[in-house]
């Protein structure tokens, strides 16, 4: 196991799911990725991250981005809790759930941390560019369900600013405004950002979402 940082390759892999084999580079193509870990099967707080991830499927297919959850159970135990989350949380699962019994994939990504817990995993988030480098990195405690509607927030922003100069300023929802990147000198932003740049200050520029 490597650790794996911001920019570095994701690690391809093939592995069962519960939609069948799966290999990462292929189930990805040339669009974006998501893949968030679970602790186990037959979990409450797990249980309601993957009902609100499958009512949040359409806006990550707005997005470009294939969902991909894992938990470390094999792939019989995902069919039947699947049922209870669909059941339980109104919904139909629509994307796969990684079957990590051997732990090969968790292992790989560094999701088990021991001292948390030694043969569960942690929640895990990994986002993954069209190139197949790591964009984002997430780790939450076992305890703490994940905020879906932040896991968009947090896609919008990184692909704008793949595509545009700019950044995101804290608390930054989509149509506010943005920070002009400090590689531009103002007088290139003003040719750049036609909608108009504000200096606050030399090294604080804003201007409006380029991109809306
Ligand atoms: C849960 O998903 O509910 C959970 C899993 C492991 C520890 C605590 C909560």
């Amino acid at each position: 196991m490597a650790t794996i940082r911001l920019g570095d390759v994701a690690p391809d892999f093939t592995a069962d799911s519960s939609m069948g084999m799966i290999n990462l580079y292929d189930y990805l193509g040339d669009g974006w990725g998501i893949l968030f870990s679970h602790p186990a099967d037959f979990t409450p707080v797990c249980t309601t991250e993957l009902g609100t991830a499958a009512k949040f499927k359409a806006e990550f297919d707005k997005r470009n981005v294939k969902m991909l959850a894992l938990s470390v159970d094999g792939v019989a135990s995902h069919g039947e809790w699947i049922k209870d989350i669909n059941e339980t949380q109104h919904t139909t699962v629509n994307f796969p759930i990684i079957a990590d019994d051997d732990k090969k994939v968790s292992t790989l990504y560094d999701m088990i941390h021991p001292n948390a817990n030694d043969s569960l995993t942690v929640r895990s988030v990994y986002i993954i560019a069209p190139d197949k480098t790591v964009k984002l990195i997430i780790t939450y405690p076992a305890s703490t369900g994940r905020n879906f509607h932040e896991l968009l927030r947090v896609i919008d922003s990184l692909q704008l600013t793949a595509y545009h100069k700019v950044a995101t300023p804290a608390n930054w929802e989509n149509g506010d405004r943005v920070v002009v990147s400090p590689s531009i000198n103002t007088e290139d932003a003003n040719k750049i950002f036609t909608k108009g740049v504000e200096e606050i200050k030399p090294y604080l520029r804003m201007t409006p979402q380029p991109n809306i």
